[in-house]
């Protein structure tokens, strides 16, 4: 990891004003651990809550609509997030793939809303088990990836600073056995590839790749030494202090050391 390794809580549907206290917790251990750039997805509800508390890791949300605003009921736009503290968005996670039929289309003009009021982007994208089972999972990612950014020349020139892919088997999340440092290794060798065709060698070469899917502190570490691993994007275990900061250790140490 060339970059400072980004690790980021993905809270889902999880969080009430109850777990201001944990993201307060978080925030004062990531102070603590400066060579590591930690983040959080809350909710909606508190993005504005948690960026209040947080002096040292940054908000996001991990959705938006691609609308500025109008009649769309129930839904919250990327100036909205922004204006309630959120410094990047998550788009394109699995769950909202699968969940809410997002097309790849849809993600695109998500990205494209989101970066023109500022925000920074982690795209997801990742193959389902069936994919993965009948050999085609390289060239799907590749596809669903390229489909889901907007094409370079709608892209800020800092696209570096700007986007974070994060690659996610659909089958690793949320199911304790992440994917095999080959898999990753392998993914995340294509994803770069992609990356440096899409945006150049300068840029294409510097977006942090993360990983996620069933990463605890007790995997981090591995999945941290795999090349072209950038950091992580982790759901359950962002819930508490604990073990999120555990795999912001695990990322950190070998600069520690
Ligand atoms: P998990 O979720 O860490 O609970 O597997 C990761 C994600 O969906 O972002």
């Amino acid at each position: 990891m060339t970059r400072r390794p980004y690790i980021v809580g993905n809270w889902k549907m999880h969080g009430t004003r109850a777990m201001l206290s944990e993201a307060r917790a978080i925030d004062r251990a990531a102070q603590r651990h400066m060579k590591v750039e930690v983040a959080l997805a809350p909710p909606y509800t508190l993005i504005h809550p948690v960026h209040r508390e947080a002096e040292q890791i940054a908000v996001g949300a991990q959705d938006c609509h691609d609308q500025d605003g109008g009649a769309h009921t129930g839904d919250i736009s990327a100036a909205m997030i922004a204006d309630a503290g959120a410094k990047f968005v998550i788009l394109g996670h699995s769950e909202r793939r699968q969940g809410h039929s997002e097309s790849d289309a849809l993600v695109r003009a998500k990205a494209q809303a989101a970066l023109a009021v500022g925000l920074r982007i982690i795209m997801c994208c990742g193959e389902s088990a069936e994919m993965r089972e009948s050999g085609q999972a390289v060239a799907f990612v590749k596809r669903q990836l390229e489909a889901s950014l907007p094409p370079a020349d709608l892209m800020p020139a800092d696209v570096a600073e700007r986007l974070t892919v994060a690659y996610e088997p659909i089958w690793a999340i949320g199911t304790g056995t992440a994917a095999t440092t080959d898999d990753i290794a392998e993914m995340h060798g294509v994803i770069r590839a992609l990356l440096v065709e899409l945006f150049g060698e300068e840029q294409g070469a510097e977006v942090r790749i993360l990983y996620g899917g069933s990463v605890k502190p007790d995997n981090a570490a591995e999945i941290f030494a795999v090349p072209e691993v950038g950091g992580a994007l982790v759901g359950g275990a962002s819930l508490t202090v604990d073990s999120f900061m555990g795999i912001a250790l695990a990322a950190s140490e070998p600069f520690e050391s």
